[in-house]
C-alpha cells in the first residue's frame, strides 16, 4: 500500500486512485490456530487500515472475504443475509474484518470468495495440473465440499462492481459444488493425463484448523444487481488448464 501524509493544501495520496483492491491477507488457516493475533492484526486491523486509506482517497474499496465465515451447517447455500458463524481463528478474523471494513469505508465492495485458484501462488488446482502433467499421483479431499472458483471471473466482477454505486457485501463464487477429488477428476478429464487421482478423507490429511465440511455460497446480491459473471465450477477447469504454461522440458 502507498503511504502518504495528509497536507492542508493537497490530496494525501501521490496519485488519486478510483479503486483500491485489497487481496492481502493472513491466509494460513492452520497458522491462525497457533498465532491468532497475527491473523487478527492482518485480516481485521490491517483490512480496516486499508479501508480507511481508501475512504480518505475517496476511492472504492474492493476487499476479499471468505466462505469460511460460515460453519457449513446450513442445508442450503448461505447468502449475504445469513449471519456469520465462523469456526477457527482464520474465519473469525475474516468475519471481524468484514465488519471493520464496512464501517471504515462507505464505498466498500466486500466479496466473499472460496475455493479460489489461479495462476501463480499456492493453490490446490495448480498443484493438481502440475502433478497430473508430471504423471504423479494426486491425493484430494473427498469429504469436504466447496465451489471451486477460478480467479478470472472474480477479477471481472471486482472491476465491474467497483464502478457501480452499489456498495455492500457480495458472495462471489462459482455455481454448484464439488469436493477437491471431483475437481481433480474433472481437471484430468479435460486435458491433463487422466490418471492417479486418489480420494482421501480430510481426517487423513494434516490439517489442524476446524473448517466447514460444506462451504457453498449463494451469489444472491450479485445476481440481483446484474453483476454475477460466475458460471458453473465445471466450466472453468479447461480454460484454467490452458492458461497454465507447460513445464519447460529442459
Ligand atoms: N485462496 C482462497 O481460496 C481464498 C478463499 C477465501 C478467501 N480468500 C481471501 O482472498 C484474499 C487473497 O487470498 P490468496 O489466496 O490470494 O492469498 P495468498 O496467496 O496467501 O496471498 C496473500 C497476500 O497477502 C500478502 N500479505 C500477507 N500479510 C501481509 C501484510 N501484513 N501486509 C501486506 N501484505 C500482506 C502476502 O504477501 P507475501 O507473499 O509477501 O507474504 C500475499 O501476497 C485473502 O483476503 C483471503 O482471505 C482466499
Amino acid at each position: 500500500m502507498t503511504s502518504a501524509t495528509s497536507t492542508a493544501c493537497g490530496p494525501p495520496w501521490p496519485t488519486r486512485p478510483t479503486a483500491v483492491f485489497n487481496a492481502a491477507g493472513y491466509t494460513s488457516v492452520d497458522g491462525a490456530e497457533s498465532d491468532p493475533d497475527a491473523a487478527f492484526a492482518v485480516n481485521a486491523l490491517g483490512a480496516e487500515t486499508v479501508a480507511r486509506a481508501a475512504a480518505e482517497a475517496r476511492a472504492a474499496l474492493v476487499h476479499y472475504s471468505t466462505d469460511f465465515v460460515f460453519d457449513g451447517a446450513s442445508a442450503r447455500e448461505d447468502d449475504e443475509l445469513d449471519p456469520p458463524s465462523p469456526r477457527g481463528h482464520y474465519a473469525r478474523s475474516k468475519a471481524f474484518g468484514d465488519r471493520l471494513v464496512a464501517a471504515a469505508a462507505r464505498r466498500h465492495f466486500i466479496l466473499r470468495v472460496g475455493g479460489l485458484y489461479g495462476q501463480g501462488g499456492r493453490n490446490f488446482p495448480s498443484t493438481v495440473v502440475r502433478r497430473l502433467r508430471a504423471g504423479e499421483t494426486v491425493r484430494a479431499e473427498r469429504d469436504r465440499v466447496c465451489s471451486p472458483t477460478w480467479a478470472a471471473p472474480v477479477a471481472a466482477v471486482s472491476a465491474a462492481s467497483a464502478t457501480t454505486p452499489h456498495a455492500g457485501l457480495y458472495h462471489c463464487t462459482s455455481q454448484g459444488e464439488a469436493s477437491w477429488e471431483e475437481f481433480a477428476r474433472a481437471a484430468a478429464a479435460v486435458g491433463v493425463p487422466a490418471e492417479r487421482v486418489e480420494g482421501v478423507a480430510t481426517a487423513q490429511l494434516p490439517f489442524e484448523a476446524p473448517g466447514p465440511r460444506r462451504a457453498v455460497l449463494d451469489n444472491r446480491m450479485l445476481r440481483l444487481r446484474g453483476l454475477d459473471r460466475l458460471s458453473s465450477w465445471q466450466d472453468a477447469p479447461a480454460a484454467f488448464i490452458d492458461s497454465v504454461p507447460a513445464p519447460d522440458p529442459r
